[in-house]
């Protein structure tokens, strides 16, 4: 019998986990693979990594980098060392990232000089904005990998405009709507909640500069007139809130309070993935500035308004419940004045995020190594 096809996996921030568990759970159940899991070490934070890997039953990972954070140059590069060393331990016959962030494009990198193929998960898809990072780790990555796993349509067309060869591109659906799927039966029943709305905002361009994040809290205080806002906070968002002078509408709290009321903004800390699931399918409207958070609520149907001027996700608006509102206070408050009227546009979820896109990407890859 032939060797087992050795799968050398990477995760290191926060939205890798979901992307990727679904694709271990798979590569787990078929003998012909032996996977290998690196985790970098971007996201060290119980409350950022730790605590997914458990809700997600995701296998303890064979190799923590444990780079931490640092400039873009420093953490890029100190991954790049640490994932050099494993690929020479573990010679893979294939390395798989998954995302943007920057531990995609490192270990992205690293494994083309070693002449190692890459998997890209959730390849092709385009902001078309160089200033966020993340696009230049997408375009990176992609223009090395070998095989290119798409999410939405736009993925795999952005991918034949940039002269990617068709047989390198495989239209899969989205592994992290996998993780949803799974999770679905964990949140239980909703309850009958009051209406709210729910926040989370961590972009470089909305939070870094105290103006920027002025108009994001601008946004929120308006939201609280309508309903109270539960404001979940990423760690590189609560940093900078203690740079600027303080709202009095602003209420630091541990978890989801139990009676929000109108005109408050509740700060929460980073929270688990379930009750994160749970406030997002109870909500009233999402307002996010993240990727994944437009693609979870067009699945759920929940209606987001995406505080950016762009999105990488098109099929989220043009299917699905999401519109771009930018940092337009008066239009924010019109759409969500629509929203608690019960207004909204008609939203269907996007082909293929149906909860088996991991077992596509297996089939792809037991197609191209074990094609008996
Ligand atoms: C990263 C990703 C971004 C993704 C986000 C999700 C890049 C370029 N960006 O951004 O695409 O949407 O993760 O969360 O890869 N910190 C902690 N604890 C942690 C991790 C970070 O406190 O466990 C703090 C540190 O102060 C750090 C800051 O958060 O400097 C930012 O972390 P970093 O990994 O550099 O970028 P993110 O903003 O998290």
């Amino acid at each position: 019998m032939a060797p087992p096809v050795v799968v050398l996996s990477v995760v290191g921030a926060r939205p890798n986990f979901m992307k990727m568990a679904p694709v271990l759970r798979q590569l787990a159940l078929a003998p012909e693979f032996r996977p290998v899991l690196v985790h970098t070490g971007q996201h060290y934070d119980d409350a950022m990594s730790g605590v997914f890997l458990r809700e997600l039953a995701m296998p303890e990972p064979d190799f923590r980098l444990e780079v931490g954070s640092g400039t873009h140059a420093a953490q890029t590069a100190t991954v790049m060392q640490r994932f050099e060393d494993v690929c020479a331990r573990v010679r893979p016959d294939l390395v798989v990232v998954a995302g943007d962030v920057n531990s995609t494009l490192a270990c992205a990198l690293t494994a083309v000089k070693l002449e190692i193929p890459v998997a890209h998960i959730e390849a092709g898809l385009r902001s078309f904005d160089r200033s966020m990072p993340e696009e230049i780790n997408r375009i990176v990555t992609d223009s090395v990998a070998h095989l290119l796993f798409t999410t939405e349509e736009s993925g795999t067309r952005n991918l034949q405009r940039e002269g990617v060869a068709a047989e390198q591109v495989h239209f899969v659906g989205n592994t992290m709507i996998d993780s949803l799927v799974l999770c679905r039966d964990a949140i239980g029943p909703l309850d009958e909640a009051a209406p709210y709305f729910l926040a989370t905002v961590h972009r470089p361009a909305n939070v870094d500069e105290a103006e920027q994040l002025g108009l994001v809290l601008d946004i929120l205080e308006a939201a609280s007139e309508l309903a109270p806002v539960l404001f979940v906070t990423h760690p590189r968002t609560l940093g900078r809130l203690q740079r600027v002078a303080t709202r009095p509408r602003l209420v630091e709290t541990d978890g989801p309070p139990a009676d929000p009321e109108r005109g408050r903004i509740y700060l929460l800390p980073p929270l688990p993935y379930v009750v994160f699931f749970r406030l997002m399918a109870q909500s009233s409207a999402v307002l996010t500035d993240s990727g994944g958070v437009q693609e979870e609520t067009t699945f759920l149907g929940v209606p987001c308004l995406t505080l950016r001027d762009n999105t990488e996700r098109p099929s989220t608006v043009q299917l699905g419940s999401n519109e771009l509102v930018g940092l337009d206070r008066a239009r924010v408050r019109s759409r969500l004045e629509s929203i608690v009227c019960g207004r909204w546009k008609a939203a269907a979820v996007p082909p293929l995020w149906d909860g088996h896109a991991a077992e596509r990407v297996l089939a792809v890859l037991r197609a191209r190594y074990r094609p008996d």
